[in-house]
């Protein structure tokens, strides 16, 4: 997938949160990320990650895609996730934490369908890598 796809998607994203700004992007990112910890089918990927620069690049990414005034800094999803191997179930776990917070944040049907669309053209740069 394009880095220019991958900004659509992430505006996709970011529509979910459009108006809220950074702080609501940043509860989201929180949350999903404390939902990825404690999900034993794919925190182990995570055991030597940064997480603290991971939460920063997913901020910024959906910040940067709804506007601004964040610049995103990190690699592009298939840089991100080379040599990973990644597998499809692994990908449907991370999108199962995620819709879990986009739950908790009241985020409704249509707009997580959306999502859930986004996050399927975002796959081919992430599985199998
Ligand atoms: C739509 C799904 C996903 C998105 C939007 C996403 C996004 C990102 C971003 C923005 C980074 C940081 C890149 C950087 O630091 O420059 C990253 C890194 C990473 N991702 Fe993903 N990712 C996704 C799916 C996955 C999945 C399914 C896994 C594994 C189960 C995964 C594992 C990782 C790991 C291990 C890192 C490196 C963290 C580090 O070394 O600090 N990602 N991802």
């Amino acid at each position: 997938m394009t880095w220019r796809r991958t900004i659509g998607t992430l505006v996709a994203v970011a529509s979910l949160v459009a108006g809220c700004g950074k702080p609501a992007i940043t509860a989201v990112v929180d949350d999903f990320i404390g939902n990825v910890a404690g999900d034993t089918r794919i925190n182990q990927r995570f055991a030597n990650a940064d997480i603290p620069r991971l939460k920063r690049m997913l901020v910024d990414q959906i910040c940067q895609a709804s506007g601004g005034p964040c610049t995103y800094t990190g690699a592009s999803m298939k840089d991100a996730h080379k040599g990973m191997k990644i597998t499809d179930a692994e990908f449907n776990a991370l999108v199962e934490d995620l819709v879990k917070s986009l739950d908790k944040f009241k985020v409704g049907a249509q707009e997580k369908n959306d999502l859930l669309g986004a996050l399927g053209g975002m796959k081919p740069d992430i599985v199998n890598q």
